[in-house]
């Protein structure tokens, strides 16, 4: 009998752990009401409830072209909510997250960066009809003949299969390409497949798992369908406004440079009227639907007078996404001028936003939040050392308890510990100082030599 061991692997192997990794929604109950902590989400109860609102509304299409403003202090949730709007909406509705100052790119002018942005937040959903073949395979035959070149290579040149529902089965004989199809898929018996009518596209949707066969498998069980054979079917596919944008210049440079003409980076705006003319036409006809997504802007305080009058025009446009911005500043210059703003957004822009506060975290929230952030980044830390990470986190701030936990679990594993202690998250705190302790340290010395 053959021995099977699960090893444990001595190092996790490498997977990086972003900043938002562990929010998967905004945690909220039926009512919209905000759970102390769920979906990765801690406290900041308002906040995500008002987020909660504004997916409903994004969902109900009652947010198109309008926007949505978070402000708080530095650490304090913004960016965190955004990323569970974005969970909440799944994964139907395009989201682009970008920010303020990735527009200054030395690849594309500004306006262009924006309009990128602004196309990939919005989807166009296509719906056909189609006739296919769906069922479950019964039997299958591949028949090969030998390769014309090469007598000893079989190719595959037609093949039988019987597909069934529970009311129906259906035996198809068919050519070489959907052949070469039902290998490449490693189609079998038991596999649930439907192959287009039209153009011979073979899909597989999944296997009918009847008793469970290993206890990992990576296909997904399905039901045995029913109804008959060959039916209509229909299929949706969500592609964005950019995508449509760049399969049609994608078109238009084939040519361009059969020619011999210059390629740009740059979508030209003839492209995307044309495009837009196409997707109206579509909608109209009832062959498509508009799916406006959500673009989210962070530290939008960086964005300058002219992003924001693009911005501003954008909204208003027929084609326009749902505007989340998010930002920490209060009252500050708009870039670009001199003129002062709430937030450094011009009134005309904020005039359309809804806005979202967050507040500073309590402790009782840090410490909730700290211990999520330690056991996705894999820091196991005694009670003790949870408490003097909040307390860091409360005196000084979120982020800084949160850098600090790498630090100490290194301390604690060149002592040969398991988990970080007290004098470990300690230790971390003298080696790293968090900002106004080096400005402090900084403005000492500027007091004593360089006047
Ligand atoms: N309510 C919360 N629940 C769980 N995790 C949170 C919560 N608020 C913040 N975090 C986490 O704390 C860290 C800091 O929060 P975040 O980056 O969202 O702050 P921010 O308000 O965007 O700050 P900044 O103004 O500096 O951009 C992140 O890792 C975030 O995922
Ligand atoms: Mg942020």
């Amino acid at each position: 009998m053959a021995a099977i061991k699960e090893v444990k692997p001595v190092r996790k192997e490498f997977r990086r752990v972003g900043a938002h990794s562990h929010i998967r929604g905004l945690g909220l109950d039926e009512n919209g009401r905000a759970k102390f902590m769920a979906d990765g989400m801690v406290g900041q109860a308002e906040a995500r409830e008002a987020a909660g609102i504004v997916v409903q509304m994004i969902r109900e299409g009652k947010m198109a072209g309008r926007g949505v403003l978070i402000v708080g202090p530095s650490g304090t949730g913004k960016t965190a909510i955004a990323v569970g709007i974005a969970k909440e909406l799944g994964e139907d509705t395009p989201f682009v997250a970008m920010t303020g100052s990735e527009i200054y790119s030395s690849e594309m002018k500004k306006t262009e960066a924006m309009m990128q942005a602004l196309r990939k937040a919005i989807g166009v959903r296509f719906r056909e009809r189609r006739t296919v073949y769906e069922g479950v395979v019964s039997r299958i035959r591949i028949g090969y003949v030998k390769h014309p070149f090469n007598p000893y290579v079989r190719v595959p040149h037609e093949a039988e299969v019987v597909l069934e529902t529970r009311d129906d089965s259906v035996k198809l004989r068919v050519g070489e390409e959907i052949a070469v199809q039902l290998l490449q898929l490693r189609v079998r018996r038991g596999d649930v497949i439907w192959i287009d009518a039209e153009t011979g596209e073979v899909h597989k949707t999944g296997r009918i798992c009847e008793k469970r066969e290993y206890d990992i498998s990576v296909y997904k069980c399905v039901e045995k369908p029913s109804g008959p054979v060959k039916k209509e079917k229909e299929i949706v596919h969500l592609l964005t406004l950019h995508d449509l944008d760049v399969a049609y210049a994608a078109q238009r440079a084939a040519a361009a440079s059969f020619l011999g003409m210059p390629l740009t980076r740059e979508i030209p705006s003839d492209v995307r009227q044309r495009v837009d003319e196409e997707v109206k036409k579509l909608v109209s006809e009832g062959r498509a639907e508009l799916v406006p997504g959500v673009l989210f802007i962070d530290d939008a305080h960086m964005l300058d007078i002219e992003a924001f009058s693009f911005l501003t025009r954008a909204m208003e446009s027929d084609l326009a996404p749902i505007l989340v911005l998010a930002t920490n500043r209060g009252i500050t210059k708009i870039r670009g001028t001199d003129i002062e703003s709430p937030h450094g957004i011009p009134l005309d822009l904020l005039d359309r936003l809804l806005i979202i506060k967050t507040r500073p975290y309590k402790p009782e929230e840090i410490r909730e939040i700290l211990r999520i952030r330690a056991d996705e980044e894999e820091v196991p830390l005694t009670e003790e050392a949870l408490e003097e990470l909040t307390k860091l986190g409360a005196e000084r701030s979120l982020r800084y308890a949160v850098q600090l936990m790498e630090p100490a679990r290194i301390l604690a594993e060149r002592e040969g510990r398991a988990k970080v202690t007290v004098e470990d998250v300690r230790r971390a705190a003298e080696y790293f100082v968090d900002v106004k302790e080096s400005v402090r340290y900084i403005q000492q010395y500027e007091e004593k030599f360089l006047k």
